[in-house]
């Protein structure tokens, strides 16, 4: 299959979990299309989530690089620890490595591709189901109520591709289980990328981030386009670095044209911009203050409870 990956992890077409939809050996554009609705119409009929309108489990963070995919995942984090909530966050960002700064960690995890066993990933992702506590250090790093796991990073040259970190992140992100007051942030690498490798098959819930750019805009109603082919529904964007009324207004119109609906907005910021350049944690009560009504809205709009501050 080349460097081809199949969404549902199959090794090649008719092994173990292969439905054979044919995207592996599709040629023409016509193949492609035929293929990718078979295996959509397989993910929307067999997603795990048991009750996928009411229940936030999972999220999976997207947009554009740069538009605030981190910086939202280390404030909505800190956000929920203010109402009570713990959060397991997955990095899958192959390249940028400070998202651990953000949550006020002293180092990050060790990444999931690094066990110093060639291409073996760590044990504990043999579990049928994984739940937080049984992801082992190193491999995670807790500071009170939020615990962070990297996927991979690719910190040489002569590493290779991506593509085990995207299966090791589609594998724990599947497997994740989570009990009353814990939610998964999986803070995903730019574009769509992701998308193709089958991650955010397993998240009830979207959030794109979009930026004051025209290419952050048209981007978001390319991501909802792809989450609702998989059969995510609640798909929310939440506008970043906003410098006034007017770029808000533009924005919103534009993601209203693309039926993209929007959550929240955070306004540009110089204290996030000066906690990120001298590497401060974004802490809870500030999480609270700049993403707290992002988390509460979206707590609210899936009747979840939490502790009001
Ligand atoms: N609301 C904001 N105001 C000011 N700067 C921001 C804001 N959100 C993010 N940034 C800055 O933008 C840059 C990119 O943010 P980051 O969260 O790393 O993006 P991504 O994870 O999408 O690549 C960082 O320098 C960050 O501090
Ligand atoms: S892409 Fe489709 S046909 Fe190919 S291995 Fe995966 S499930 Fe099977
Ligand atoms: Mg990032």
């Amino acid at each position: 299959m080349g460097l081809f990956h199949c969404p549902l992890g199959a090794l090649g077409y008719g092994d173990d979990g292969c439905i054979q939809c044919g995207l592996c050996s599709a040629v023409t554009r016509a193949e492609k299309i035929a293929a990718t609705q078979k295996m959509r119409a397989w993910i929307r009929e067999n997603r795990q989530s048991s009750n996928p309108d009411l229940l936030i489990q999972k999220i999976a963070v997207c947009g554009k690089g740069g538009s605030g995919k981190s910086t939202l995942t280390a404030l909505l984090s800190g956000a929920l620890e203010h109402i009570g909530y713990r959060t397991l966050i997955l990095d899958t960002d192959s390249s940028n490595g400070g998202l651990y700064k953000k949550l006020g960690m002293d180092a990050p995890p060790l990444p999931l591709n690094q066990t110093g066993e060639g291409d073996c990933p760590p044990a504990f992702l043999d579990r049928e189901q994984i739940y937080f506590e049984e992801v082992e250090e190193p491999f995670v790093v807790t500071n009170r109520m939020r615990s962070l796991v990297c996927a991979g990073k690719i910190e040489d040259p002569l590493m290779g591709c991506a593509c085990t970190i995207g299966e090791y992140a589609r594998i724990l992100i599947q497997k994740l289980s989570t009990q009353a007051r814990e939610i998964v942030i999986a803070d995903q690498e730019a574009g769509v990328e992701s998308f193709g490798r089958g991650i955010e098959a397993s998240c009830d819930t979207i959030l794109i981030m979009v930026e004051p750019s025209i290419e952050s805009v048209e981007l978001a109603g390319k991501i909802q386009y792809m989450a609702q082919g998989i059969g995510i529904q609640r798909i929310r964007a939440i506008l970043n670095k906003i410098e006034d009324e007017e770029q808000e207004e533009f924005i919103l119109d534009r993601l209203t044209e693309q039926g993209v609906r929007c959550l929240g907005k955070i306004e540009d910021s110089r204290q996030i911009r000066s906690r990120n350049l001298f590497s401060r944690e974004l802490l809870p009560e500030e999480g609270f203050a700049l993403a707290g009504s992002i988390a509460t809205c979206m707590l609210d709009e899936a009747e979840m409870t939490y502790d009001r501050p």
